[in-house]
């Protein structure tokens, strides 16, 4: 097998990977930067961002209002060190991009615009129409390409990581077009493969957000943190769950019920449509469950209401939106109602990492949604996720080329490389069982979202845990259909699954285990916050007999757990 060499390697490109790149590229042309994509960079599901990227540029706002905002969004878990270094960075952010061409929507005289957003309590959303993320990609990928000391490699997936006395030293990848594997080695590796939400059918996710880096990580022994935590949104367009920005709520929009009633007034009389997701997502899961969503051939739903703004407020603003709800909805937000419900969205869990990206491993970092730095804690608010991935993207790419100068590359054991291309070619692709990869993805999706969505019980979690662990005897049985080598979707789809199953099953382990309700985890059976007992991270290492729990402190540095009402 072939090795390739590389200083920084990082796996992903969407907003966090591609400004990693730039970042560690940046910090000497003598540092050679390679980015690992399974897609090409542009098709990265940071695209998909819509509503904003969260800054503090105004003189009324400030660091202690956006800490605060975030503090109490996370229901109290995120650690407040690291969220008091995060709000502070965000406006150079935003900046860095103006300065390299994104197209921010403008106010009348010339500022960079700000919208309202969903927990925060200052209209701090930055935002170019509601393409924000394709316009940070673009610009990214734009400036990325400008760099001769970083490489792509499009189209290659990074099947397993390496690691020799604790210290990363390569990986292995799967070149998509001829099917073949290679070996990289590196001094430094950054995970930044986004999040996992495909272990659910609703979501607002691309098909391509498995996680792939989580459980790569996971499985070579690196611990997830908090992976309970799974964010719900609640504006996901019926039937197929793609997004209807929170952007749309920012600019004036309501969520209606059957009876027409502005709910949220019952659950959030203070910030109504504009409270966090976790709070607004079981608002509507009650007026569904209580019988006041209103009928449609997809089952109850709740109304995005938008006929108030205006076809001028639309198109400058939402443009994108109303194209999704016109075509994938069938309804024309100028003039309809939106159907939507609560859609799977994003995992305040991920990688265990510090303030600097580092994981428990010497030379691999994370960042982005794949990682958990505790900026976020049991509930992120909406548009602090760009800016997470911008700001902690940069310090991955400076602490990775940092660490590549001082660090000298390893030579990868050659029994692994073997091990790796005979699990993947023999074992999976090989395998000639009975069973099929999209009934045991779909049964997985099905476990999930009957038995680990916004309302939980400990009995389902029980039922569902182990039946996740049937479906992973399953999978010991599959047969890819396809055993050609070349663009091999199918062999791809059972390696995603591998990596998502092992996923589901941390996700419900940490839900299982956490017998209180905090921010986006609500367990009816435990319905209440217990900081006494569980103001505490999960961590979730690997054994063959599934998760082992510990659990770490939060740092709490000016705000006491207080009673979250909005
Ligand atoms: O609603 C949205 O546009 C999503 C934003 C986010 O997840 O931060």
């Amino acid at each position: 097998m072939e090795t390739l060499t590389h200083d920084v390697v990082i796996v992903g490109a969407g907003i966090a990977g591609l400004r990693a790149a730039i970042a560690a590229a940046e910090a000497s042309r003598r540092i050679d930067v390679a980015v690992i994509s399974k897609l090409y960079p542009v098709r990265s599901h940071s695209v998909c961002a819509q509503g904003g990227t969260a800054a503090v540029l105004r003189d009324e706002d400030s660091y202690d209002l956006h800490a605060w905002d975030t503090v109490k969004g996370s229901d109290f878990l995120a650690d407040q060190d690291i969220v008091e270094f995060f709000v502070k960075q965000t406006p150079k952010s935003i900046i860095t991009l103006e300065h390299w061409g994104c197209p921010w929507s403008r106010t009348d005289d010339g500022k960079i615009n700000q919208r309202p957003f969903g927990g925060h309590s200052f209209p701090r959303a930055c935002f170019a129409a509601d393409m924000t993320g394709f316009h940070e990609m673009h610009t990214l990928y734009g400036k990325a390409t400008a760099y001769n000391n970083i490489t792509f490699y499009d189209e290659w997936f990074v099947t397993s990581l390496i690691l020799e006395d604790n210290v990363a030293i390569g990986l292995t990848a799967l070149e998509l077009k001829a099917g073949e594997m290679y070996a990289f080695r590196a001094k430094s590796i950054i995970m930044a493969t986004g999040g996992y939400a495909r272990i659910y059918e609703f979501t607002t996710f691309s098909h391509t957000s498995t996680g792939d880096g989580m459980a790569i990580a996971y499985q070579a022994g690196v611990p997830l943190k908090d992976m309970e935590f799974v964010q719900f949104h609640p504006t996901g367009l019926i039937p197929s769950g793609i997004l209807i920005t929170g952007g749309a709520r920012g600019e004036g929009g309501h969520l209606i019920n059957a009876k027409g009633e502005r709910f949220m007034k019952d659950y959030a009389p203070e910030k109504m449509e504009l409270a966090p997701r976790d709070i607004i997502s079981r608002a509507e899961t009650t007026e569904i469950q209580e019988g006041r969503g209103i009928e449609g051939p997809y089952g109850s739903y709740i109304a995005l209401d938008l006929r108030h703004l205006g076809d001028e407020k639309i198109n400058e603003r939402l443009p994108l939106i109303r194209d999704v709800a016109i075509k994938l909805g069938g309804v024309d937000p100028v003039k309809e109602l939106v159907p939507i419900r609560p859609a799977a969205h994003y995992s305040m869990g991920g990688v265990h990492a510090n303030i600097k990206t580092e994981t428990p491993v010497q030379g691999l970092y994370a960042a982005g949604e794949c990682s958990c730095l505790n900026v976020h804690g049991a509930n992120r608010l909406g548009t602090n996720s760009t800016s997470d991935c911008l700001v902690f993207g940069a310090v991955a790419g400076e602490e990775a080329a940092k660490h590549a100068f001082s660090s000298s590359l390893r030579k990868l054991p050659q029994e692994r490389i073997l091990a790796e291309e005979g699990r993947v070619f023999d074992g999976i692709l090989g395998r000639e069982g009975d069973e099929r990869v999209p009934a045991i993805r779909d049964a997985m999706r099905c476990i999930m979202s009957e038995n680990a969505w916004i309302f939980r019980k400990g009995d389902e979690l029980n039922k569902a845990v182990k039946e996740i662990r049937t479906l992973k005897e399953r999978f010991k049985n599959i047969r890819v259909e396809d055993k050609s080598r070349s663009f091999n979707t199918g062999l791809v789809a059972a390696l995603q699954l591998d990596f998502t199953l092992d996923l589901a099953e941390v996700t419900i382990a940490g839900a299982l285990a956490r017998t209180e309700s905090r921010g986006a985890h609500s367990r009816l059976d435990h319905p209440k916050r217990d900081d006494e007992n569980w103001l505490k991270h999960t961590l979730a290492y690997y054994t063959r007999e599934g998760p082992r729990l510990e659990y770490t402190p939060v740092a709490i540095t000016r705000w006491s757990p207080a009673t979250r009402v909005y």
